[in-house]
């Protein structure tokens, strides 16, 4: 910081004695910093120039001024952050930039942002997610925004992942996704000189270790809270979600009270305003379970053909949808729940009706509500925000 401050100082001197024109001051300050990146005192980083274009003095991810109605004690109880990880400003950089590098997988080819892209939610568009050589996952990529809420906070459509931190972990070395063993990525990591300045910003020293980018990483995933899109502007205006939103039209609306509805019973299982579940539940989406779930990890009957139930923040930009991507568009997944459903012992209770299943019976009229409400879910502030961009200057 005092270098930098020293920095602009003279370039200040040097316009008024020189009169130079503004492109050439720009040229001056943009010019690298003689390696004076002062490491460890909470300031940023500074020998990263040419690779990283990271800010002189860190994004905010710690402290972000959250609305009111996120602080509520709903929402608080569904935060996952762990006692011994909070997010960090410097924690949260470090964590984007092992988020966008490819070096991150056994060939350099494949970064968390390939199949987590933030113009898409931090999902991928296509159905399943090609890995490090060619190889596709299992199941559909999942959306990142607001993951810090889910109260069990478990990871994975089948929850298989007890935490953030082992989750972030798991791609790393999945033979498919990314193809590295925890001390090759060590050893990798640490012949990168921009490395030693983050690591050192975000914890005191250089030492390049998993369970330091495993915190990071959590960190930076957590740090993606979505609270700007037009369903939080309606809210932060009558702080009530069953009335009628003055900046909504009556489409929105229409569907935004039945969502909310016990008709729809759609916020019994997507809830609070981070719209998440409280357990994984079976939506009956099959009669006979080709994909387990959640029970496929606990090997619980009672589990078969459970999934996770993540935010719905930016849905609209997720697509396709469920755990196997088998729709590919939000018309598809109401008309799912309005006629779909199908029958099984596993089916959750809130979808059944009697010995069968709900039908919803909903109107073209609805059925499109159902649909705009959840657009208004999508937050292009979160999705163009620069502290959860790309930070590369070369993409190789
Ligand atoms: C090759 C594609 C691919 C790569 C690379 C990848 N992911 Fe994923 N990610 C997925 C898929 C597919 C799922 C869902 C898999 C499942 O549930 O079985 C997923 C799920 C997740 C989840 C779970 C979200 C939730 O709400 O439970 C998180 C968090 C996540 N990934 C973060 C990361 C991070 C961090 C990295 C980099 C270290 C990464 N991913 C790399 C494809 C990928
Ligand atoms: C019984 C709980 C439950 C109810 C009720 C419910 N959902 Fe879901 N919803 C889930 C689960 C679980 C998933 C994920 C299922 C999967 O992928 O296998 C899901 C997935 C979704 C998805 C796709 C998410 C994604 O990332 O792919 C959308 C959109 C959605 N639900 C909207 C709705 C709407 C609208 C309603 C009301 C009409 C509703 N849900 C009612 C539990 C529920």
């Amino acid at each position: 910081m005092k270098v930098l401050k020293f920095f602009l100082a003279a370039c200040i001197i040097i316009s008024f004695v020189s009169c130079s024109s503004e492109s050439e001051l720009i040229d001056i300050v943009s010019d690298p910093v003689d390696g004076g990146g002062d490491n460890g005192n909470g300031d940023g980083v500074g020998d990263v120039t040419g690779v990283l274009n990271l800010p002189a003095t860190p994004f905010n991810y710690a402290n972000v001024q959250l609305p009111g109605y996120f602080l509520n004690n709903d929402l608080q109880r569904e935060d996952n952050t762990p006692n011994n990880n909070p997010i960090t400003d410097n924690g949260a950089t470090l964590g984007r930039v092992l988020f966008y590098d490819k070096k991150m997988s056994a060939n350099n080819t494949v970064s968390c942002a390939s199949c987590h892209q933030q113009e898409n939610g931090f999902s991928d568009p296509n159905v399943l997610s090609v890995g490090f050589e060619g190889g596709l996952t299992g199941r559909n990529s999942m959306g990142l925004s607001n993951a810090r809420y889910y109260q069990n906070g478990r990871f994975f459509w089948d929850e298989r992942a007890n935490t953030l931190e082992d989750q972030v972990l798991m791609p790393i070395q999945d033979h498919v996704e990314m193809g590295m063993t925890l001390a090759e990525l060590e050893t990798k990591l640490a012949t990168e000189d921009y490395y030693a300045s983050l690591f050192t910003a975000a914890f005191g020293d250089a030492d390049v270790t998993s369970n330091r980018i495993s915190l990071a990483l959590a960190q930076f995933v957590r740090s993606m809270v979505s609270y700007q899109s037009k369903y939080d502007a309606g809210l932060a205006q009558t702080n009530n979600p069953q009335a009628n939103f003055p900046n909504f039209t009556q489409s929105e609306n229409l569907g935004k009270n039945l969502f909310f509805s016990n008709r729809t019973r759609c916020s019994d299982c997507h809830d609070t305003n981070a719209f998440v579940g409280d357990q994984a539940r079976n939506i009956g989406l099959d009669a006979v379970f080709t994909d387990l779930g959640v029970g496929g990890v606990t090997g619980n009957n009672n589990d078969t053909g459970e999934f996770k139930v993540a935010s719905l923040r930016n849905i609209q930009l997720t697509a396709p949808y469920m755990h196997d991507g088998r729709f590919s568009s939000l018309g598809e997944v109401i008309d799912h729940y309005n006629n779909g459903i199908q029958n099984s012992q596993f089916l959750d209770n809130r979808l059944r009706q009697g010995n069968g299943v709900r039908r919803l019976n909903l109107s073209a009229q609805e059925r499109q509500g159902l649909i705009d409400f959840l657009i208004t879910l999508t937050d292009n502030t979160f999705t163009t925000d620069e502290k959860f961009s790309d930070p590369f200057i070369d993409e190789d």
